[in-house]
């Protein structure tokens, strides 16, 4: 049998997202650690910065009692000059069980998964995919909405979002009604329209209190140095969230970290009394065991 991953949702049928979220949900219910699993070696290899998605995976692998072996850039023999290709052949030399990979360049996760029989998980590829967020955004709203099927906007700088397009596909294959709203400068909607043509799309914050979820998205200031500096400006006029805009209608998403007063004002993200921005944070750490049982299985 070919071996498992998650490198984007287009590994994952309906089914196996849905089965994914049950466990992680379970998980959640009986908080307990899984004793007795066969220990296994997880490499958790982050290129990028990162808070939560790091310390959701080192966290899930011990809950399942699994040995996290944690590697970043300025640890790694990356930063001496070392190439990518051969850091990933020594790390694979060690004969991991499964790799989870955090890298700035697109597509890295799925051209080390065509190179190796190891299982590998993409936790954020450039501006492409991040599918343990959408997995866990999923498990988040399945907890609050089940099985019915709501108006979901998606909010801020989707052509730098790896969770963006992430979310897009998963809830596209999930059946959801999906509403973008951006600016043209953080648009790539052509790109979505050949996920899901059904995509409805608004250049303003009008339209917010007929949605049941909001995600707001982080601008990726960090992907777009030429010109990010205007682009937040300009953004922060228009599409900061402040009270008025939610007059506490939709739920309130970001996957974090958040620009404060850029996406969301210091007035919403302190006292929205509807936001599941931490709830995601600890759903994080469910998603990604369930993630790791569902390759490692
Ligand atoms: N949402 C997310 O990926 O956060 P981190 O960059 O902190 O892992």
């Amino acid at each position: 049998m070919k071996n498992r991953k998650i490198t984007s949702i287009d590994d994952l049928s309906a089914k196996d997202i849905h089965s994914i979220a049950e466990l992680a949900i379970k998980f959640k219910k009986s908080k307990k650690r899984i004793a007795g699993n066969k220990t296994k070696n997880i490499f958790n290899l982050f290129l990028e910065p990162s808070t939560r998605t790091t310390i959701s995976f080192e966290l899930a692998a011990k809950n399942l009692g699994y040995n996290s072996v944690n590697i970043n850039f300025e640890k790694s023999s990356l930063s001496k000059g070392e190439t990518f290709n051969d850091t990933m052949d020594t790390l694979m030399s060690m004969k991991p069980d499964a790799l989870v990979i955090r890298d700035k360049n697109n597509f890295s996760p799925m051209n080390i998964a065509k190179k190796s029989n190891v299982p590998v998980i993409n936790a954020g590829d450039g501006t492409n995919e991040h599918p343990t967020q959408a997995l866990l955004d999923y498990c988040v709203i399945k907890e609050i909405f089940k099985k019915k099927k709501i108006k979901i906007g998606i909010c801020g700088d989707i052509k730098h979002s790896r969770v963006a397009h992430s979310n897009i596909k998963l809830l596209s294959k999930m059946g959801y009604q999906i509403h973008i709203i951006a600016p043209t400068y953080f648009l790539n909607r052509n790109e979505l329209i050949k996920i899901n043509d059904k995509i409805k799309f608004h250049k303003n914050l009008n339209y917010l209190e007929k949605l049941d979820v909001l995600m707001m998205l982080r601008v990726q200031k960090e992907r777009i140095p030429k010109d990010a500096k205007n682009m937040m400006k300009s953004f922060k006029k228009e599409f900061c969230l402040q009270n008025n805009h939610l007059l506490n209608k939709p739920y309130l998403m970001h996957p974090g970290p958040v620009n404060r007063n850029i996406e969301i004002s210091d007035e919403v993200l302190d006292n929205y009394p509807k936001s599941l921005i931490l709830k995601q944070v600890e759903m994080g750490v469910y998603l990604r065991m369930a993630c790791l049982h569902y390759i490692l299985k």
